[in-house]
């Protein structure tokens, strides 16, 4: 009797639904199902039901996910009404033994202050300038390893290597220490472990429900996730410390011209100034929030473009074209005479490389419209935070009139948005950088369109450096080097807070 009400009841309910788009329902789990045994493949199972429909509600145990793919609905999320959506304490407390009180997990007045002096250093000269000398050292020392491989005829792992070369710039410009992961042994380093472990267990806490219990009891994941934090912070605190050492005796010896440029350095000088000067924990929190955020974003972009170029020659010579009428009128321009070369003698092959790094300045990157484009369709489809979901503290209807509920939470999903054809018409899944450029020219598109760098008041601060590193870097690698995948190799990306390649991406090289 009893089995036989609770089927009635379990009919009824999915006889409900049969007009309903989105994830169907069960009792009590709602589509926590549905949703966990499409994990490893979710970017594309909301793919599906976005363009069913502009907003996606999907029901779980104790809350509901809304998840948005339309324009007006971003909007209304990150700008119109942005105060009703904030981080909010899940995440917060999720991520807090990483990122501590830094600018990616504060909201209110915490978030503002950072926001505000942050963007002031983000915009200055000095920063631009050091991190463009430090963006050309990493790019040509990767290219020292990729020239190597070639004449080897070896395989790499681009990802991993691109990895190391934005964790050793990252680190370069922001505590202005030399970790050299990147180093032609490329060896390991305590630091740059610890933080990769770190990364990943404090993003499996959004999937691990006994992480608090294993927290508590100090065992597994939980237990070496204290240990990386440890090294982590022993680390950062011995930079700080001397950071602080130097920038004393070099203000008692008065030579200002040796000031450092990096941010920590920026962001001590600047706490001297004002009533509050910054704590040595606030200093680590500050600076490890920039290393967290540039870093992978930043190599797991520059991959899928390396693999977009590659999967697409007619890209791959446009780009190539536009790089050799850019060496030739660049070296007019600057009255240099371009070394001759030639792709077999190693030693004139690095030199006009080197000589091509020179070239490239924040200026003159500015006249690569098509790699801008390039990277800017990458990201359109392959968005480096694929989707962000936000708190809602009040009760709200958006735009389309789908009803929120304070509690539950609502995600703008850049990666189902760049693939909509009601965002970017028929062709919306084709890789086609063409779309960016009017008369030869990047225009930009809407930032509640193309979310990539989020939108609103929260924006990316780093999105000009990120440009100015992917530009550098693939302005190189495409000007000297022609790349095949490894036959059989899977790409696909593996399901983490960042896109990354679940397998890499192995490749063989040529130069030319
Ligand atoms: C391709 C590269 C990058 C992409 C796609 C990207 C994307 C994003 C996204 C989606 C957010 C919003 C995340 C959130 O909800 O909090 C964000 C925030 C942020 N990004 Fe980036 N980012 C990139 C590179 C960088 C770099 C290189 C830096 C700095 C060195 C940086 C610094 C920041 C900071 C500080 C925030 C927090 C802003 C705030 O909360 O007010 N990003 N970025």
């Amino acid at each position: 009797m009893v089995l036989c009400m609770v089927l009635s009841w379990i009919f009824i309910h999915r006889w409900s639904q049969r007009n309903k788009k989105g994830p169907k329902t069960w009792p009590l789990v709602g589509a926590a199902i549905e949703q966990f045994t499409n994990y490893d493949r979710m970017h594309d199972w909301l793919v599906k039901y976005l363009s069913e429909s502009n907003s996606v509600v999907v029901p779980m145990p104790f809350t509901t996910y809304t998840y948005i793919a339309d324009p007006a609905n971003v909007e209304h999320v990150l700008k119109t009404n942005f105060a009703n959506y904030p981080k909010g304490e899940v995440y917060r407390s999720y991520m807090e033994v990483l990122l501590g009180d830094g600018i990616f997990n504060v909201d209110g007045e915490l978030w503002r202050k950072q926001r505000k002096t942050a963007s002031f250093e983000f915009a200055s000269k000095n920063l631009r300038d050091f991190s463009t000398v430090v963006f050309r050292d990493y790019s040509l020392k990767l290219h020292s390893i990729l020239s190597r491989a070639s004449f080897q005829g070896q395989q790499v792992d681009m990802q991993e290597l691109l990895m190391r070369m934005t964790l050793d710039s990252i680190c370069k410009v922001g505590f202005g220490v030399e970790i050299g992961t990147l180093a032609p042994n490329l060896p390991d380093n305590h630091f740059a472990k610890a933080f990769d472990t770190a990364n990943i267990i404090v993003t499996l806490r959004f999937i691990d429900p006994l992480w608090r219990i294993k927290r508590y009891l100090n065992v597994g994941s939980e237990a070496l996730l204290d240990k990386s934090i440890k090294t982590i912070d022993d680390f950062t605190y011995s930079v700080i410390r001397r950071r602080k050492a130097e920038i004393k005796e070099t203000q008692q010896s008065s030579e200002n011209n040796k000031m450092k440029h990096d941010l920590l350095s920026r962001f001590i000088e600047l706490g001297k100034d004002s009533e509050s000067d910054l704590t040595d924990k606030s200093l680590r929190d500050v600076v490890l929030n920039f290393v967290i955020a540039g870093r992978d974003t930043t190599a797991t972009t520059l991959s899928w473009a390396i693999y977009m170029v590659m999967t697409h020659p007619h890209v791959a010579e446009k780009l190539y074209s536009e790089l050799k009428t850019f060496e030739e009128d660049q070296a007019r321009e600057e009255k240099v005479s371009l070394l001759p070369y030639d792709t077999e003698n190693l030693e004139l092959f690095n030199r006009r490389v080197a000589q091509f790094a020179g070239l490239l300045s924040y200026d003159s990157l500015g006249k690569l419209y098509y790699l801008h484009a390039v990277i800017t369709e990458t990201l359109r489809l392959y968005p480096a935070v694929p989707q962000d979901p936000k708190g809602i503290l009040e009760d709200d209807v958006l735009p389309d009139g789908t009803k929120v509920k304070a509690g539950g939470m609502v995600t703008y999903v850049p990666y189902s948005m760049g693939r909509m054809e009601y965002n970017w018409g028929p062709d919306a899944a084709s890789f086609k950088p063409e779309r960016w450029l009017k008369e030869g020219f990047f225009q930009n598109a809407s930032p509640f369109k193309f979310t990539a760098f989020q939108a609103g008041p929260r924006i990316c601060l780093g999105k000009d450096s990120a440009y100015l590193q992917m530009k550098m870097a693939l302005a190189i690698l495409c000007r000297f080097y022609t790349f095949t995948l490894v036959p059989g190799h899977p790409v696909q990306y593996r399901m983490m807070t960042i896109l990354s390649m679940a397998h890499g991406l192995k490749l063989t090289i040529a130069r030319r």
